[in-house]
């Protein structure tokens, strides 16, 4: 996230604005306060966050710790002014048009009201600002929660239960792991929350369904960056340095993705900007003569 925000910069940039959507424990927050200004000498990085309190993802109480673990890490910021807990109905508690970018890392496949969370994406962000979201979409074959490859792509609670406990008798999913930490948990049990995990705590978008909302809602989608991922496990693993780089579409690219997608997360990139748009604003036409 830090390499493709800092790829994105717009040159000569001073001081800039992020917010972390469904910021959960902060580390995001603290890294792009950390790293941002040291690979941008001068630059000035005003991060905020926020979170919801009512999409149990998260155990009760974790909003302080994520207080904490910020103004430890971070200091000499009031962080409680800077994080907001609100209710996923809820308006986002900023003005229209403040953020350079808004940011989320592993959040959109738990958001419920995608059009909701875009429509606010678009208000707050400057009309050249820039969404960035790490996020598996509904394409992908793994389901990373509970390690069952397709359990969702179903939408019956029953289907669903009898295929993922179909797959923990395989040895698929974390019912070994869960077993261990409790010994009285029956495979039932563990399969029935499994499932009522995917079915009321995830809801994945398709790769097609997300350009439809995205576009309602004014903001252009990409996916440059989601295959530097891939190159630059590779990099890393012989040793070459890592590099991140919004690229033009080739073919090898398209390729790349169309195969990373139904893999592992990827790098979404929305963009609110409208060249058209701006064009059309620059040269009025002329109103017509009447009379
Ligand atoms: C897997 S956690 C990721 C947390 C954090 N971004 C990170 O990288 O560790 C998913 C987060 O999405 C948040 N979330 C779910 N629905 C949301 C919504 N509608 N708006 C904002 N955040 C949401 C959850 O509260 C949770 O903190």
């Amino acid at each position: 996230m830090v390499s493709v925000i800092n790829s994105c910069l717009a040159t000569g940039a001073v001081e800039i604005n992020i917010l972390d959507a469904g910021c959960g424990d902060g580390v995001l927050m603290a890294l792009l306060s950390q790293l941002l200004p040291k690979l941008n000498d001068k630059l000035v990085v005003n991060i905020f966050g926020f979170d919801v309190c009512d999409s149990q993802v998260q155990g009760t109480g974790y909003f302080g710790k994520t207080i904490k673990l910020l103004t430890d890490e971070v200091p000499g910021i009031n962080w409680e002014m800077r994080l907001r807990q609100i209710k996923s109905t809820d308006r986002w508690p900023y003005e229209g048009k403040f953020f350079d970018f808004v940011v989320s890392n592993q959040v959109l496949e738990h958001v419920s009201d995608h059009a909701f969370f875009f429509s606010e994406i678009s208000r707050v962000l400057k009309d050249d600002g820039r969404g960035i979201h790490l996020f598996p979409l509904k394409d992908c074959w793994h389901e990373g929660h509970i390690n069952v490859p397709f359990s969702h792509w179903i939408t019956d609670r029953r289907i669903m239960y009898s295929y993922i406990y179909m797959a923990s008798l395989l040895g698929m999913g974390k019912y070994r792991a869960h077993k261990r930490a409790d010994v009285n948990l029956t495979r039932s049990q563990y399969c029935i929350r499994h499932t009522d995990y995917i079915l009321f705590n995830t809801n994945y978008i398709s790769h097609d369904e997300l350009a439809i909302v995205a576009k309602r809602n004014g903001l252009a989608i990409s996916f440059g960056f989601t295959h530097w991922l891939f190159i630059n496990k590779l990099r890393s693993l012989l040793s070459f340095r890592l590099r991140y780089k919004m690229v033009n579409s080739s073919a090898l690219t398209i390729f790349l993705f169309w195969i990373m997608k139904r893999i592992t997360s990827v790098t979404l990139v929305m963009d609110k900007q409208n060249t058209y748009r701006q064009e059309l604003t620059g040269h009025q036409v002329a109103p017509e003569k009447t009379g």
